[in-house]
């Protein structure tokens, strides 16, 4: 053991060395626990701030107690021993002090940065969501035209046969006389239907285009009652009314047909144990257009959940089993009122039945006819007699009965298969 060193060189003696050891051990100790828990606590709960302070009081009681140690030993030591332990102690508390002072700023710009980062992100799941919305419509319109093409090509096909066959039944009647009369008018009626069928699959494929003129609403509803009661069948008990009076609304005849009777199935579907299906023309007002018509389909059935309620008018939206709804009924609906400048909507209470409401804006253009369909009785037929008439139609059964059916009129008729024949014959 050395007697008290006063000079700093007198340290590097062995004798020193030996002193301060056993105090320098407690204090590394010390030291080494302090930021073992230091880390601890960082690593654990995140509490990197209070952490920083831990540790400097760690740090302070390691030193303290060095010094305490030193001077209960009973030991002597040398002022260099001591200048180091204060140097130590001075150096690790400018640098936590020095952090600590950092540590808000640094925490303020980390948090920025977060913030930003789930800004950005927000921003990239909104983007995302976007694109496969717009996917989603995509596939749709793509399944859309899928449909529109074949109905297209359908309808194309059926129209020649549908043809042939009025053809056919015209001369049969004109051959034959009063005596096949009856069932003549049974196969026209069927080919009707077949023929609306066709219009139907034209229609939704987009070929056809809306063809809106005056209409007086309440003559339509009133001639198809006859085909909505087969349509709905005796389930379904039909109301069929209008009010007096109703001004004109420019309207596709056509597309009007198929609106209403799209809606009747869709109400008598919905009434599986039977019911009351109502259908009513009224007048009607909206901001825009003070004169409007009303035409409400009501019925008693099950009525739609308010959770799909928002989606019956998407096309291919369908709640019914594969093979009896293809979800495209609403989508006319709402595609013929909204490009006629009409409105429509739902109102429906699950147990108690729906009504969906078309409205169309009142026109003041005036027709030929009430319906803007021409009155045979009307018009005067002008002489057909040594006319001639060229038909240019590449299905020859079509051309036939075309043919002889002009040709029976007392008209002249010259046919060819294609637009080049017909020019060159022009020519
Ligand atoms: N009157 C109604 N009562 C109850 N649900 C209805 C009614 N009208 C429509 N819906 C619901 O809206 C869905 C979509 O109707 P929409 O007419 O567009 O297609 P669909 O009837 O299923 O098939 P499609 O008309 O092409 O044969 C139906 O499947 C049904 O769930
Ligand atoms: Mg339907």
């Amino acid at each position: 053991m050395s007697s008290q060193l006063t000079d700093f060189g007198a340290l590097r003696s062995d004798g020193d060395r030996q002193l301060l050891s056993p105090v320098s051990r407690v204090g590394a100790y010390l030291s080494v626990g302090a930021a073992a828990v230091a880390v601890l606590l960082i690593w654990r709960r995140g509490l990197f701030g209070r952490a920083i302070y831990a540790w400097l009081a760690f740090v302070l009681v390691a030193e303290g107690a060095g010094v305490w140690l030193s001077t209960h030993s009973g030991q002597r030591y040398t002022i260099a021993w001591y200048m180091a332990r204060a140097e130590g102690l001075l150096a690790n508390s400018v640098m936590l002090g020095v952090v600590a002072v950092h540590f808000r700023a640094v925490q303020k710009r980390l948090t920025d940065a977060y913030l930003t980062l789930q800004h950005r992100t927000e921003q990239l799941q909104a983007q995302v969501q976007k694109r496969e919305t717009a996917e989603a419509q995509l596939a749709r319109a793509q399944k859309l035209d899928a449909v529109g093409r074949l109905g297209a090509s359908l309808a194309h096909d059926l129209n020649n046969i549908l043809q042939v066959l009025t053809g056919r039944l015209a001369i049969i009647r004109r051959r034959a006389g009063e005596s096949v009369e009856g069932d003549v008018q049974v196969m026209r009626r069927s080919v009707k239907k077949a023929e609306a069928l066709t219009r139907q699959l034209t229609l939704l494929s987009g070929r056809r285009r809306n063809q809106p003129r005056p209409l007086e609403v309440a003559p339509v509803l009133a001639e198809m009652e006859d085909a909505l009661r087969s349509l709905v069948g005796a389930h379904c008990q039909l109301h069929l009314s209008a009010e007096e009076g109703l001004p004109r609304v420019a309207l596709d005849p056509l597309e009007l047909e198929i609106a209403v009777t799209n809606l009747a199935t869709n109400a008598c579907d919905a009434m599986n144990l039977g019911g009351r299906l109502r259908i009513h023309a009224r007048h009607a007002s909206t901001p825009d257009h003070p004169q409007a018509i009303a035409i409400e389909v009501t019925d008693e059935g099950e009525g739609i959940k308010p959770e799909i309620l928002g989606k019956v008018f998407e096309p291919f939206f369908t709640t019914k089993v594969r093979g009896h709804g293809t979800g495209l009924g609403l989508a006319q609906v709402h595609a013929f009122v909204t490009g006629s400048g009409g409105t429509v909507q739902v109102d429906s209470e699950v147990g108690r039945g729906t009504t969906v409401t078309m409205v169309f804006p009142a026109t003041t253009a005036t027709a030929a006819t009430a319906n803007g369909r021409l009155d045979a009785a009307a018009v005067e037929r002008p002489p057909l007699e040594g006319k001639v008439v060229l038909i240019v139609e590449d299905n020859a059964d079509v051309r036939d009965a075309s043919s002889q059916l002009l040709s029976a009129e007392g008209l002249a008729v010259r046919v060819v298969e294609d637009a080049p024949q017909a020019l060159a014959l022009l020519d």
